[in-house]
């Protein structure tokens, strides 16, 4: 596995990459997969890289804590940062090359501020509900390097978590507007076995706050039931889903909210597809989960 830390290595090797190569009597160029991440790699990011594998002569998966997406107040110096492990996983899982690059590497000398640095910007609507309305700037510190990184590569496929619907659906929106010849790959939630969605944030539990955060799950869950036995009303189905957190009373809501998956618009009845998401605090750490309701 190569591992690029400067943008002149991560284009020679992907130079070398599309050499166009004789497979019979026809010239064919390598596939490439990209999976952004930010590290502290878990079952959540390898499921994501195993998809890129399957699908593509060539997996790239980038590693970059991105200082743009953090709010003042949230956890950038504090971010697991687990590259030796990162390494260790990816070569088990048969990636070709890692892009680990700085801050300065991407941005220029200076750490950026969104004062400094051209953005890309989301449309509003689709930053107005679920998690864009309590992280100022979040998706548009997203949406940036995002746009760099397919940039850089101009991968094939680039893989996205179902885990963060709201990023999901924005960098999807943002590819089709954009018109890059990239398929923004969406994959599937993966949890624990008791239900809690593997996130990089979760190391900050302590062990009480760990034993209740599957509640989360079970909230999710007590609407799916709801809605299986014909519930479609936003507000009793969210409804539903307050009680169930309610079990934990040291748990605080952010919000809990049905939206369009594609749009993010608010729905108040879910007559085909509703994504029902959360966000909560327990304790300092800032859990998100999401499903979908779908008639059948
Ligand atoms: P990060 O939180 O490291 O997540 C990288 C990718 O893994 C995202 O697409 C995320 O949705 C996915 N992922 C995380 N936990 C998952 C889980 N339990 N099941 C399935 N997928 C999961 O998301 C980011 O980094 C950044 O915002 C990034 C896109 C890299 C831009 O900086």
């Amino acid at each position: 596995m190569r591992i690029l830390t400067t943008i002149e290595g991560l284009q020679s090797c992907l130079a070398q990459w599309r050499q166009p190569t004789m497979i019979g009597p026809h010239p064919s160029i390598a596939s490439v997969g990209l999976v952004p991440t930010m590290g502290a790699l878990h079952p959540g990011h390898m499921s994501l890289i195993h998809q890129a594998r399957q699908a593509n002569d060539r997996v790239i998966v980038s590693i970059f804590v991105n200082p743009l997406q953090f709010g003042p107040q949230e956890d950038l110096t504090t971010y697991p940062r687990t590259l030796q492990q990162d390494i260790d996983q990816c070569t088990v899982a048969q990636v070709d090359a890692l892009f680990c690059p700085s801050p300065e590497t991407l941005y220029g000398q200076s750490a950026p501020t969104p004062e400094q640095f051209t953005q890309v910007v989301p449309i509003a609507s689709m930053t107005t509900h679920l998690c864009g309305a309590y992280r100022p700037g979040h998706f548009q510190g997203v949406t940036t390097v995002v746009a760099k990184l397919l940039n850089l590569v101009m991968p094939n496929r680039a893989y996205f978590g179902r885990k963060d619907a709201q990023q999901l659906a924005i960098l999807q929106r943002m590819a089709a507007d954009l018109n890059w010849p990239i398929e923004i790959v969406g994959c599937p939630i993966v949890r624990e076995s008791d239900g809690l969605a593997y996130s990089s944030r979760n190391q900050y539990l302590s062990a009480t706050e760990r034993s209740q955060a599957p509640v989360l799950y079970q909230a999710l869950q007590s609407a799916q039931a709801a809605f299986a036995q014909g519930e479609r009303d936003s507000q009793r189905l969210i409804q539903q889903v307050c009680t169930t957190l309610e079990q934990v009373p040291t748990l605080q809501p952010q919000y809990v909210e049905i939206v369009h998956p594609t749009n993010l618009q608010p729905l108040e009845q879910v007559t085909t597809v509703g994504l029902l998401a959360i966000a909560a605090y327990l304790g300092k750490t800032r859990l998100i989960d999401n499903t979908l309701l779908r008639s059948r």
